[in-house]
């Protein structure tokens, strides 16, 4: 049984007034929430275990170098990964842009294709295009349907054993889709191609296995899994990692320096230049212990729940347009309500408390694919409770009588 009472206090922000009106958060897509355990423990390396990784011998160093490997080895295991497969880096944007320079410039020539879809967040369509543009490749794009839905068969018409490169998102920030990772990874090995996935969404809303899906390449960012900002991971295989040349250089990603030569350490480390993030990332570790301790059973099941909750009010709402309707979606919506422009609304909802997100979303080519240049969002954390969207639908209507 979920205890959302219960989980709900584990977040002290939402306890908090917001000008005499409570934090009705409802923007977990963009970034969630913290729980107690994470700011703890932050508070708690910065207190009395904080020194540099990797470098100092004396007891502290020791400390923290070793809460830092911790970290790596639990995320390792919350993906089905092993732990050398793990870089920490600073988000997800950085994670495909490691990808994009390191491996993706360094394999890729003129004819040959990446592929990703209409669906993509800007951080995994940018660095395509200037891959594209530097190498000669061709980046194509994917359709999928007028209500959001992956379409298997827009996909394998794309793909053909030109494609070296296929990216896609496991969730739409925008319309939460969930795309079939698995099923993608296999289509896409049977002609050659590797695949590059955004889990920023759905790390949060389900469990990721990169053992089962067999993905080449998978990246998320710390703070949308309750971690902390300034932290995020790529996974790539064991094989590939060894692969690929550095992305950035400098101290503690080398074997041995001279004035005329470096070689380099093997991953992670390779990819790891310049003191990392390290209390970010024992804070990431610690999100992810406490999301494990919850289980994505029981936060399936909630989720489940404040969907089919929020669909209800939302057919009983007149004007309120929905903008991504696909069968199998995680608690994102970006909606419509009335024609009202998203700022609007969202300043009215801000007054009473519900904070939204409004605008292209970082997805803009998939916003006007939908026929919006800008729109709204509501989206769900496991925190989130059917009281959380009563109060947004009651907002929703009281903004109605302002426009
Ligand atoms: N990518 C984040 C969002 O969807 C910031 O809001």
């Amino acid at each position: 049984m979920y205890k959302i009472e219960q989980i709900r206090k584990d977040f002290p922000a939402l306890a908090d007034n917001l000008d005499g009106k409570p934090n009705i958060y409802l923007d977990t897509a963009a970034s969630a929430q913290k729980p107690q355990c994470v700011i703890d423990k932050i508070c708690r390396i910065y207190e009395h275990t904080y020194a540099n990784v990797h470098r100092g011998t004396y007891a502290l160093a020791e400390a923290i170098t070793t809460e830092y490997e911790n970290a790596r080895q639990i995320i390792a295991s919350f993906i089905g990964a092993k732990q050398d497969e793990i870089v920490f880096t600073r988000g997800a944007t950085e994670s495909l842009n490691l990808v994009a320079s390191s491996y993706a410039l360094n394999t890729l020539k003129e004819g040959d294709e990446i592929l990703i879809s209409e669906a993509e967040h800007h951080a995994n369509l940018v660095p395509w295009q200037i891959v594209a543009q530097k190498t000669g490749a061709k980046l194509k794009i994917f359709k999928i349907a007028d209500d959001g839905s992956y379409l298997q068969e827009e996909f394998e018409k794309a793909l053909n054993p030109k494609v070296k490169i296929v990216a896609i998102t496991a969730m739409s920030n925008v319309l939460g889709t969930i795309f079939p990772v698995k099923e993608m990874a296999k289509a896409a090995h049977k002609t050659g191609a590797k695949i590059v996935v955004d889990a920023c969404q759905s790390i949060v809303h389900k469990k990721t296995d990169v053992m089962d899906s067999d993905c080449d390449f998978l990246c998320f960012s710390g703070h949308k899994l309750y971690g902390p900002t300034g932290i995020g991971v790529l996974y790539a295989k064991a094989d590939i990692l060894q692969s690929m040349p550095p992305y950035q250089t400098g101290g503690d990603m080398v074997d041995k320096v001279t004035y005329e030569k470096t070689t380099f350490a093997p991953p992670p480390a390779r990819f790891e230049a310049g003191t990392p993030a390290a209390v970010q990332a024992i804070g990431l570790g610690e999100a992810v212990k406490y999301v494990s301790s919850i289980g994505f059973d029981d936060i399936n099941t909630h989720e489940a729940d404040l969907i089919s909750y929020f669909n209800e009010k939302t057919a009983e709402t007149k004007d309120l347009k929905i903008i991504g309707t696909a069968q199998n979606k995680g608690g994102v919506f970006a909606f419509d309500f009335n024609g009202i422009h998203p700022q609007d609304l969202s300043f009215v909802l801000s007054h009473e408390g519900v904070a939204i997100r409004i605008g292209h979303h970082c997805a803009e080519p998939l916003v006007n694919r939908m026929g919006y240049t800008s729109l709204a969002r509501a989206s769900f954390g496991l925190y989130t409770s059917k009281s959380d969207i009563d109060a947004f639908f009651a907002a929703l209507n009281k903004a109605k009588h302002f426009f």
